[in-house]
């Protein structure tokens, strides 16, 4: 078997994402999501790459049954637990499809979000493009993005630590997308109107924290890459656990959240 060249949101990354996506962190960063979005009932808006559908469903309670909320994904496991997800919502409409090619008409939103979903796209400039274009003047664009250089991580081996974080790059295309990103939506015709700063930080480490969540996808995908071997990733995850034990924990990492208006 090959191995896939970014992450592969396969059944099993779909669950310990969605996992991961249910922390009181990331339920937080969804509130700050939507704290800048200022949805209305009645309107209509895409998710782009809505994954598990967490945000999209809160986002269909925001717009009410007045309003359309549309989310695309590439993943066929990712929307099958959005359908479930979002039964009882029949103004939610999910479909396979594309960032970079996004099916519908011009100007047929009023917002669009794409969180955690840029850095995996390779044609940037095409998927703003394609944003922007079935935005409704005036419309906004919301995104949410990692860099993965942001991450202090309190650990024994520091060297060892630094290649696990090298090998996780890996799974994006854009390891550090939010420093070049206001300029890619200015290229792209938008308007930059606010940039700000969402930060994590646990000081325990149990299947409540984020980064307890994190380490399990890098444990899963760093494997055999940057040469690194099953058992330097569980004396990794053990060291993160004693640390934990011994009240010694501390993890922090920034997302970037940018909100644009196609002007
Ligand atoms: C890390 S998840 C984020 C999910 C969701 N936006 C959220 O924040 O809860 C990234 C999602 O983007 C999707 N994705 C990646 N590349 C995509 C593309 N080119 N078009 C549509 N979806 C894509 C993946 O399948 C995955 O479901």
């Amino acid at each position: 078997m090959t191995m896939p060249n970014t992450l592969a949101f396969d059944t099993a990354t779909a669950r310990r994402i969605e996992a991961n996506y249910l922390t009181p962190e990331v339920v937080a960063q969804r509130h700050e999501i939507m704290r800048r979005l200022e949805l209305k009932p009645g309107e209509q808006v895409i998710d782009i790459g809505a994954g598990p559908c967490l945000l999209t469903e809160e986002m269909a309670r925001a717009v009410g049954p007045a309003g359309r909320v549309v989310g695309i994904d590439l993943s066929n496991e990712m929307l099958s637990m959005g359908r479930a997800r979002c039964t009882g919502l029949p103004w939610v409409e999910l479909g396979e499809a594309d960032a970079v090619s996004l099916p519908f008409p011009k100007a047929t939103f009023d917002a669009a979000v794409a969180s955690q979903v840029y850095e995996y796209v390779g044609d940037l400039a095409r998927a703003l493009a394609e944003a922007r274009r079935v935005l409704r003047p005036g419309g906004r664009l919301l995104v949410l993005d990692t860099d993965w250089d942001s991450i202090v991580w309190n650990t024994s081996d520091r060297p060892r630590t630094t290649r696990m974080l090298t090998a996780w790059k890996e799974h994006v295309i854009h390891p550090h997308l939010p420093r070049t990103l206001a300029r890619r939506l200015k290229e792209a015709g938008f308007v930059v109107e606010d940039i700000g700063v969402f930060t994590f930080v646990n000081s325990e480490y149990g299947e409540h924290a984020v980064s307890h969540g994190l380490a399990a996808l890098m444990a899963a995908f760093v494997p055999g890459r940057q040469g690194i071997t099953e058992a330097e990733v569980a004396a990794w995850v053990a060291d993160l656990r004693e640390l934990g034990a011994a009240d010694n924990y501390f993890f922090s990492l920034n997302r970037y959240l940018f909100l644009a208006r196609n002007g």
